[in-house]
């Protein structure tokens, strides 16, 4: 019997820990006399700090000390340092003078033996200012636009081809039009949390909410010179990233910060309110132009967008990268400029750049098919790029007409009157509008060890991240189907600085940057056990060869002659061995280079609106999607349900808004940001198209982090189009700007 675990719905290994309460977050370790720190932030958006008086503060009981700029232990290093999800520019390090660069700042820190008495005790922390004046409104810093330094992680901006205005003018159909879009923040239900546990011998172990505790480790180490075995990071199980753990936060930086000062452990959280002054997705201002003949031939297309950064770093997306290669187009230009503006600096978010970028193109297809009078999807598969031009190479799968099909299929898309204003159900509105996703699937470097013992167990460990994306679970799939082992003898260990290194989890890579190290690191096992195996004396697998044996059911077994076999407990005992262990790094086959690799999507909604309200419900939506091979169908849906509600929220409610007199975020609860709620959610549908791809990397799977968001505003925006005749470019769309 074979064991085949990679494409089995399979539920998460880490599920009983987590509903049971015993996954314990970077918040909640069980650590005696720990202290409690409680960020006080700055009130004003720019200027400098004058001065701090924190002696009220530290009259309250329990109140141990408060830090600040002035009196804070300066880190004994202060290398400069990006780190591996940073931008160009300054890291913003808090404590480390008086400039205050946006409002909510992390301007003192007070450390106290109860967290709501520290909490107390900053109210009473008075701070005086040199205010400047600050701008935080994109609109009004347009006119300082510039071409920023380009972030390492990121692919270049694809140059020009052909002569994108020149054909624009030329073509019989045109569509030139901007669209807007809001800051929205990840609001992830576990907030940013550190606690950082000093030891007598001077090393420091840090739980942190962090995507990737490597990047951590390195961030601080650099910062208060630590060597990597000095510091560890711990992170096992995350409540939602959706990229605000990419890179270190504040708070890990303070509670490392406060627990060398006092010599105990130090535990720093922030309240939901609170992280409305971290990290978010960023303004965008985009224009997009698109010029076809009448048989709806793409002969030009213009994408140029504007993002605000901080003052201190450019924060680049790839907003823009995807126009140049979804479709086929001769003339293309596309452009992306940074205005800075005195607030924090904005941070990946779940499709950075794609989402806004892919908002923007397939919004203006549907509005060019209007023009045209063609069908939405029609048009698409008019233009279906069958090669990738930007790097003028083929792509290694790309069943994105699949998607197209069955997806249309699914949603009754022939039933759809392309005139505006054509379908009521019980007084609504009704109307149906789809858009095309794409993403990257890049495979990078990773390292990872299988220790098999005795008894059957098997532990495979790696530094990667489980941010409920369901890491824990593939990878112990992957592993139990390498070497043949029941997947409960199977434990897989990430989250913690001392693994085999990976990178931070994030850009839809893991599973196709982790998983190829792991499924090499057991076939390392796998090639000791059939070395030991053979030495048994006249063993059953003699003269066998490597390529011809199989790990299957414990055993080590000839593919010719299934008879033929050696338990790994035989094979171990003989040698008088009690573990085996394999490690491995992998990263990109060159063989990569020569194809482009991406995954794709079709996403249908219908949408009903009421008119006398202005209400818009989304009753149904339907995912097509070209993933490659899904390692599990369970959490891969889960995966692009999630990116579906996230979906709605961004084409309906989800708006950071900015008062600009005091150059913050005024709406920083969850009662007034509004994210989807059961009611907002109907019927949503996952397919995965058939879609195999032996390039990408060994594995065959892309990766879905990412590609469930990509496309669904627009498709939202393009139905409510077509319920109502009213095109709203700007998001979310709220009742306000329907009625
Ligand atoms: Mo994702 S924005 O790369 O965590």
């Amino acid at each position: 019997m074979t064991t085949t675990y990679i494409g089995e719905a399979t539920s998460r290994v880490d599920g009983r820990a987590k509903v049971t309460g015993r996954a314990k977050y970077a918040g909640e370790p069980d650590i005696a006399n720990l202290v409690y720190g409680y960020v006080v932030g700055a009130t004003v958006a720019r200027g400098t700090i004058t001065a701090i008086d924190a002696t009220e503060a530290l009259s309250v009981p329990g109140v141990l000390t408060v830090l600040t700029h002035e009196n804070s232990p300066l880190p004994v290093s202060r290398r400069s340092y990006i780190d591996e999800a940073g931008s160009p520019g300054e890291t913003f390090i808090p404590f480390r003078d008086n400039r205050v660069r946006f409002s909510q700042q992390p301007i003192a820190l007070v450390l106290a033996d109860t967290f709501e008495r520290a909490r107390y005790a900053a109210s009473l922390v008075r701070v005086e200012y040199d205010q400047e004046t600050h701008l935080t409104d994109l609109e009004a810093a347009l006119t300082d636009a510039y071409d920023p330094p380009w972030r390492v992680l990121l692919p270049p901006i694809p140059g020009p081809r052909g002569n994108a205005e020149k054909a624009l003018a030329a073509s019989a159909a045109r569509v030139d039009v901007k669209y807007g879009a809001p800051a929205e923040h990840h609001n992830p239900m576990e907030p940013y949390a550190s606690t950082a546990v000093w030891e007598e011998n001077g090393t420091l172990t840090v739980y942190d909410k962090t995507q990737g505790v490597k990047n951590v480790q390195g961030f601080l180490c650099s910062q208060f010179d630590y060597d990597d075995d000095e510091l560890r990071v711990l992170s096992p199980y995350v409540g939602g990233g959706f990229g605000s753990g990419l890179r270190p936060q504040y708070q890990v930086f303070l509670a490392v910060l406060a627990a060398r000062e006092l010599k105990r452990p130090v535990k720093v959280t922030l309240t939901r309110q609170q992280m409305f002054g971290l990290c978010y997705r960023p303004f965008a201002i985009q224009r997009v132009a698109l010029g076809a003949s009448s048989d709806g031939t793409l002969n030009a297309l213009i994408h140029d967008a504007v993002q605000n950064t901080s003052r201190y770093e450019h924060y680049c997306e790839s907003t823009v990268h995807w126009s140049p290669l979804l479709y086929k187009c001769d003339n293309v230009t596309v452009s992306f400029k940074l205005a800075q503006l005195d607030l924090t600096a904005p941070a990946d978010m779940r499709a950075p750049g794609a989402a806004w970028g892919l908002f923007a193109l397939e919004s203006a297809m549907d509005e060019l098919a209007v023009e045209l009078e063609i069908d939405p999807l029609e048009l698409r598969l008019r233009n279906h790029a069958e090669t990738d031009q930007v790097r003028n190479v083929p792509f290694s799968s790309k069943a994105l007409r699949d998607c197209y099909t069955q997806g249309a299929e699914r949603v009754g898309w022939s039933r759809r009157k392309p005139e505006p204003r054509a379908v009521r159900k019980d007084g609504a509105l009704v109307g149906l509008g789809m858009a095309s996703g794409v993403w990257e699937s890049p495979q990078l470097m990773a390292s990872a060890s299988a220790v098999l013992t005795l008894d059957g167990a098997l532990t495979v460990s790696s530094a990667t991240a489980d941010i409920g994306t369901g890491t824990y679970t593939i990878m112990a799939q992957i592993a139990a189907e390498t070497l043949g082992l029941p997947l409960n003898q199977v434990t897989f260990k990430l989250g913690d600085s001392s693994l085999p290194r990976a990178p931070v989890e994030g850009g839809s890579f893991t599973a196709a940057t982790v998983g190829p190290a792991v499924q090499a690191a057991c076939l390392k096992v796998r090639d000791q056990l059939f070395g030991l195996a053979q030495r048994i004396p006249n063993s059953p697998l003699a003269g066998v060869t490597s390529d011809e044996v199989v790990a299957d059911d414990g055993h080590l077994r000839s593919r010719k002659d299934p008879s033929r076999a050696v338990s790994f407990a035989d094979a171990m005992q003989n040698s008088m061995v009690n573990e085996v262990e394999g490690t491995a790094t992998t990263g990109p086959d060159p063989k990569q280079q020569g194809y482009g690799t991406y995954t794709h999507s079709a996403v249908f909604a219908e949408v009903h609106v009421d008119e006398a309200l202005g209400t818009i419900r989304v009753p149904r939506m339907v995912s097509a999607l070209a993933a490659g091979r899904v390692l599990n169908p369970k959490t891969a849906r889960s995966q692009v349900l999630g990116g579906l509600v996230w979906g709605i929220g961004m084409a309906l409610e989800e708006e950071s808004v900015i008062d600009h007199k005091f150059g913050r975020f005024m709406n920083h609860s969850l009662g007034e940001y509004h994210v989807p709620v059961n009611a907002d959610v109907h019927d949503l549908e996952v397919i995965f198209v058939d879609e195999r791809d032996d390039v990408v990397n060994p594995l065959g799977a892309k990766g879905l982090g990412e590609i469930g968001l990509v496309g669904v505003a627009a498709a939202i925006a393009n139905a409510v189009y077509n319920a109502t005749g009213k095109r709203i470019r700007d998001l979310p769309i709220t009742l306000d700007k329907l009625l």
